[in-house]
């Protein structure tokens, strides 16, 4: 799995919830993404997103069953990964093979990364 080095805890991403001109991030298999620029775009609605603002999205994003185009969108929005001691306790299934998505470096998250080594931990 790519290694941003970018990692926060829930307590960062609850911070993060979309209220009072926060950004809003979701955690999905212990990856932190910003939905912010996303939710509106979202097929299944911006309401759906907002619900898990600043939460793990995780068994919503897989009850639906989204399609691999929708899994590869993710890494769009990665912006880094959870600390090790939030990291979800049933961590059998890896990210990569539970949803097929190839953490390769996208452009997106290229940018990110220089974002962070020049700038540190994106904040709300
Ligand atoms: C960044 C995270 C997400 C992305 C990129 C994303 C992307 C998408 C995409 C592309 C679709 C169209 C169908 C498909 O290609 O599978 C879709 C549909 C849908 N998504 Fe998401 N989704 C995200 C998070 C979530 C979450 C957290 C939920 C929680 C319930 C959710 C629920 C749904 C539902 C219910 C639909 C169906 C809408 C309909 O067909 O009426 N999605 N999503």
């Amino acid at each position: 799995m790519f290694d941003s080095g970018i990692r926060y805890t829930l307590a960062d991403v609850a911070k993060c919830n979309g209220k009072n001109g926060a950004r809003t991030w979701i955690v999905v298999h212990d990856n932190v993404y910003d939905v912010t620029d996303y939710m509106h775009h979202h097929p299944g609605g911006p309401e759906l997103l907002g619900e898990y603002a600043g939460k793990d999205a995780t068994s919503g994003f897989d009850d639906f069953g989204h399609s691999s185009d929708a899994k590869k969108m993710l890494k769009e929005y990665l912006i880094g990964e959870l600390e090790d001691e939030d990291k979800r306790a049933n961590r059998k299934k890896k990210f990569a093979i539970s949803n097929g998505v190839k953490m390769e470096a996208s452009a997106g998250r290229r940018h990110r990364t220089l974002l962070a080594m020049l700038c540190g931990k994106c904040t709300c």
